[in-house]
């Protein structure tokens, strides 16, 4: 009874220590906010989306996992933009007005596991853009002006999931840019201007096998040609495709001396494509599976040609005897009701005489 009176200053100089502690530390977590965003101490997000933000605030805390900076007016970025944020997971750059972007923007982010531009101005990448990321799982592209993507851009991006590329400006893909992305599972290629020619079959036989493989593809329909427009490249059969090959073989056999350009030489009128000088590069690869199919169509030529034959010969066959029975049954007729009556007997016995 006598001991709390004399313990009470002390424990109040312990209270009075920890509210000044934990205020302090609300403090300086806030202080160590940019001024344009707001932070959420326990998910580590910081999220500075929607204040018309031309710039990256310089201030973001080092230990940011999330960081939101959609709905802004950024259009260009400094290389080093997130140099010291080596612990961010997830970035989202939509709907801002970005163009070109630094070929190594993403360099010391090892940890990113989530991208998104969607929405911007991206006209082309680098192909170092995404290099030093290999926990990216997701990545956004969709809704913006990529024409074409470089050889070499997926290679980096072991752990890659999903991928958009929705509602660009693509007119065709190589397969050779996908192969590398063994952990896909999800691609968006719809709403781009596809050109179903020759230089997107063999992207079409990696369309297949990722499908084949349990892969996701939401659509991919022909813009061009005319005669496909609206069709989706995995329901044109292949063998639309076949006069490719040809080309290629032609273009083995001897490309110097043909006077008109190679890729539009001997095309079907379907699937007519515009004359370009880089289609011979482009068509080099013919999958086992093609060839098989090609196989599969000969053998299945040469036993539908067989039966044929085999049936017209036994129609005719049939004719043959059909009408000599005809007949036969016919003379038979003929003489049933002279049966018995021997003066019609002698009269044609008579005529066959004449006859001989
Ligand atoms: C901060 O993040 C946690 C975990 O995600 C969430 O439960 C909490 O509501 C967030 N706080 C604020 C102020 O948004
Ligand atoms: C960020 O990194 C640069 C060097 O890359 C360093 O000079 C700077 O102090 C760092 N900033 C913070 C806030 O850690
Ligand atoms: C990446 O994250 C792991 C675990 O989340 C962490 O141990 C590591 O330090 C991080 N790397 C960097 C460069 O911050
Ligand atoms: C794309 O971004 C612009 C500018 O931020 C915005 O006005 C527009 O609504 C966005 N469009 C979509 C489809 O999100």
């Amino acid at each position: 009874m006598q001991a709390s009176p004399k313990r009470f200053p002390h424990r109040w100089a312990l209270e009075t220590f920890l509210v000044c502690w934990l205020s302090m530390c609300a403090a300086s977590s806030l202080l160590s906010c940019p001024t344009s965003c707001t932070c959420n101490t326990s998910s580590l997000e910081v999220d500075c989306s929607g204040r018309g933000l031309t710039a990256i605030p310089p201030d973001i805390p080092q230990d940011t996992r999330t960081l939101l900076l959609l709905n802004n007016r950024l259009s260009s970025l400094p290389g080093a933009s997130f140099s010291n944020l080596s612990s961010l997971h997830r970035l989202d750059l939509s709907n801002n007005f970005l163009d070109q972007l630094p070929s190594q923007l993403f360099g010391d982010l090892v940890n990113l596991t989530e991208i998104r531009l969607r929405n911007n101005s991206i006209r082309s990448l680098d192909r170092d853009f995404l290099q030093g990321l290999p926990l990216l799982r997701r990545l956004d592209l969709s809704l913006n002006g990529l024409s074409q993507l470089p050889p070499g851009l997926f290679d980096d991006l072991p752990m890659l999931h999903w991928l958009s590329l929705r509602s660009n400006r693509l007119q065709s893909l190589e397969r050779i840019t996908f192969e590398p992305l063994s952990n896909l599972e999800n691609i968006q290629l719809g709403d781009n201007p596809w050109e179903c020619d020759c230089k997107l079959r063999d992207f079409k036989h990696w369309m297949e096998w990722f499908s084949y493989r349990g892969g996701k593809i939401d659509e991919l329909q022909c813009t061009l040609p005319k005669e496909l427009r609206g069709r989706d490249i995995r329901m044109v059969p292949v063998e639309m495709f076949n006069y490719c090959s040809q080309l290629e073989d032609e273009n083995i056999a001897g490309p110097g001396d043909r006077p008109t350009p190679p890729c539009t030489k001997g095309i079907p009128a379907p699937l007519e494509p515009e004359p370009s000088p880089d289609c011979p590069q482009k068509q080099r690869y013919r999958p086992a599976s093609v060839r098989r199919a090609i196989g599969t169509v000969i053998i299945a030529g040469v036993v539908c040609g067989v039966v044929c034959i085999m049936m017209v010969v036994a129609a005719a066959y049939g004719c043959i005897y059909a009408s000599l029975m005809a007949k036969y049954h016919r003379e038979l007729k003929k003489r049933q009701p002279l049966m018995g009556d021997t003066e019609g007997e002698q009269e044609e016995q008579r005529q066959i005489s004449s006859v001989a």
